[in-house]
């Protein structure tokens, strides 16, 4: 695999007013921002390229993949070596390509752009959303395995609360014997908890057959009035092409509103090797205030 589609251009509405000038994307959990994380697990997955979807003003997500050379030559001179390593390493994991959308028209427009970039020789299209962290890092090699069994395209799929589905990309799916495997016999994108076809829902990984772009151009607006990805999967499937869930039963969190980041913050915060230990003994003795 070669290229990694991030979809990037969101105007982060669940988090403002942070994202009025940041790009969500840019958020650090702990010290690292969600795009530099995406980066990692696309580049552990072999890729060599993110094509990054951004808006017109979320500029700064690229730019975080672009040499500093003041920076870099000040913390050289400095002697700051582990510093500067932070601020190459993104650059040295993957490169990094823009594509404009110059308008929000939806997550199925803005992967459909995302076609100008791919070699004629990538049949697959690998899309990874940067709000959706999911641990540990390596769904997409599974996937991949699922797809080299089953063909079609394959996508990541977590069990949610009845009540929760209306925030996602629901399946309609039929069991095939295999344990973690689905056969998705329908999608339906953020539908009311009662039409849901079931509590499996996608989560922020793809790997699409190439012929995902012919069926983005076929769709109408859906959902909020936007292009939906959801929709494109639900036409393939209607035209016979195989789609598959893997189950992911790891942990996952949504970096795209501040109840999901805050989680992830506190996550990798307790693992973290300089803050890991007094995070613990703060959360504990706060803990043990409110009792
Ligand atoms: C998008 C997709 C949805 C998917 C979700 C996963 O929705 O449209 O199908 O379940 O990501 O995070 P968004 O969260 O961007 O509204």
């Amino acid at each position: 695999m070669k290229t990694v589609v991030v979809p990037a251009a969101g105007m982060g509405t669940r988090f403002l007013p942070a994202t009025k000038t940041v790009p969500k994307e840019l958020l650090p959990v702990v010290d690292t921002p969600g795009i530099e994380m995406i980066a990692e697990e696309a580049a552990q997955l072999g890729a060599t390229r993110l094509a990054v979807i951004t808006a017109p003003k979320k500029q700064g997500v690229l730019a975080h993949f672009d040499p500093y050379p003041e920076l870099e030559q000040t913390l050289e001179e400095r002697g700051k070596q582990e510093q500067l390593d932070k601020v190459r390493r993104a650059a040295n994991l993957i490169k990094a390509v823009p594509v404009e959308q110059e308008q929000p028209l939806g997550l199925g427009h803005a992967v459909g752009l995302a076609e100008s970039v791919l070699d004629d020789d990538e049949d697959v299209v690998a899309v990874m959303l940067p709000d959706d962290l999911v641990l540990p890092m390596g769904a997409m090699e599974e996937m991949a395995k699922v797809r080299a069994q089953f063909g079609g395209s394959v996508l990541c799929a977590v069990e949610v609360p009845r009540d929760e589905v209306c925030n996602y990309g629901v399946f309609d799916i039929e069991e095939i014997g295999v344990d973690n495997v689905k056969k998705v016999i329908g999608m339906v994108e953020k539908p009311d908890v009662d039409d849901a076809p079931s509590n499996f829902v996608a989560t922020g990984r793809y790997l699409l057959d190439r012929q995902i772009f012919s069926a983005l151009k076929r769709i109408k607006p859906g959902k909020g009035g936007e292009l939906q990805l959801t929709d494109a999967i639900e036409l393939l499937i209607e035209e016979g092409h195989p789609v598959h869930i893997l189950v992911h039963r790891g942990r996952r969190h949504d970096l795209g509103n501040p109840g999901g980041y805050i989680r992830a913050c506190v996550d990798f915060g307790l693992k973290h090797p300089t803050y890991g230990k007094g995070l613990r003994h703060y959360i504990t003795e706060l803990l043990a205030e409110e009792n």
